[in-house]
């Protein structure tokens, strides 16, 4: 069994084991909804097994740079009706990605001048650049308890949205230190309610969501992604791995399509383990027994060694698929793979984004 072993997941029957992970590349219009090019580019990767949209912010709390992905009105489900369409044109499945920055929303662009929402006033660690520039993250309001079912309802409302866009399903973003990994970790989270203090509490905004989530797609169209080992903008836990195991396994009650681990952020580095923090790996393979993605750092070898060690049935690549659309062809031929140009990650239009040449468009150019 290799990457190009054909998986199940959920309802779907991938032809391989190459997920597209999400990137923001903030390409969708002034008003946040999606739109032919952001199409055109996932559609050129649509050979992958699985394409997951960049994050889309369920509310306009969830507001940072500009063109950013939203899906909580109706013009941003249809803007996101051409992307599915058009990556089901191509003979793809694509899931899209939902979240709530949370704590790490941009102060600048609040609606009504509003502080950032999160589990507890306690702020992100470093910068934010604003709309006159870098600021320092706004310390953050801590949600009321009463206030907890609106925003389980704006991802509910999210989900329905890409539902009616036509999405296969949704991955909920519990990653990389926005709001659902604000609630779930124990340096974000010092809330004396329901929703803090054991992990069953600190689980419980993520476990509302998905039932909502579950409610609108059925359980088999619903994942979930985690990044354990992410410190980025000072997201920390006291004990990661039980933290993550617990989620899993109460993921794994409500039988998900698929969790979803970042190893690592950090690109050529496929586990970032250090002596304080275990792989949580292993952990979550057991707490879950559906479909696990990895995802971080990887390449084929990697890859194929991760799925063959039984440790992960699929893995997800990214910053590969920015300037690679034939990434599954170029693996399946061991071809080289064009370099990405970061400066064009988050800006630039067609230019960096739909303008990588496959190696068809290469041999017959
Ligand atoms: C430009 C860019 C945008 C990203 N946006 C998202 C995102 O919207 N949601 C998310 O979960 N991860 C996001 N990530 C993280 C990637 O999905 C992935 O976890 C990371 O790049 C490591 O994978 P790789 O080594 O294959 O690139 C982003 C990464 C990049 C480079």
């Amino acid at each position: 069994m290799d990457i190009f072993s054909p998986v199940r997941v959920g309802p779907l029957e991938l032809p391989n084991r190459i997920v597209m992970a999400p990137m923001a590349r903030a390409r969708c219009n002034a008003d946040n909804a999606a739109n032919e090019l952001v199409a055109e580019y996932y559609a050129q990767r649509a050979s992958a097994g699985l394409v997951i949209t960049e994050a889309g912010s369920v509310s306009p709390n969830s507001v940072s740079r500009a063109n950013g992905a939203a899906i909580y009105r109706e013009h941003h489900s249809a803007g996101w009706h051409i992307v599915a369409d058009k990556v089901h044109g191509a003979g793809g499945r694509v899931f899209q990605q939902i979240y709530h920055l949370g704590r790490k929303a941009d102060p600048s662009r609040m609606p009504g001048g509003a502080q950032p929402l999160s589990a507890s006033a306690i702020a992100a660690k470093g910068q934010i650049n604003g709309l006159n520039g870098m600021l320092p993250f706004a310390v953050p309001r801590a949600l009321e308890t009463a206030e907890i079912p609106g925003v389980v309802d704006e991802f509910r409302n999210a989900a329905e949205l890409s539902k009616k866009a036509g999405m296969d399903g949704v991955e909920l973003h519990g990653a990389n230190g926005y709001l659902i990994d604000q609630f779930l970790r124990s340096g974000s989270n010092v809330r004396t309610d329901a929703y803090g203090g054991p992990i069953g509490n600190r689980a419980r905004f993520l476990m509302e969501i998905t039932d909502a989530a579950i409610a609108v797609f059925g359980r088999d169209r619903v994942g979930v992604r985690f990044a354990p080992h992410a410190t980025a903008d000072g997201i920390a836990d006291a004990d990661p791995v039980a933290t993550f195991a617990y989620a899993a396994a109460a993921l794994n009650e409500r039988g998900i399509a698929y969790v979803h681990l970042i190893e690592s952020i950090r690109p050529g580095l496929r586990q970032s383990p250090s002596a304080d923090v275990p792989a949580v790996l292993p952990a979550l393979r057991k707490a879950f027994t559906g479909p696990l993605i990895v995802n971080g750092g990887y390449d084929k070898a990697a890859a194929n060694e991760a799925i063959a060690s039984g440790l992960a049935d699929l893995v997800a690549f990214a910053v590969p698929f920015i300037s690679n659309p034939d990434l599954v062809e170029r693996m399946a031929q061991d071809a080289p793979l064009n370099p990405a140009d970061a400066t064009t990650f988050y800006e630039g239009g067609a230019k960096g984004y739909t303008d990588y040449p496959s190696m068809r468009a290469k041999v017959s150019a």
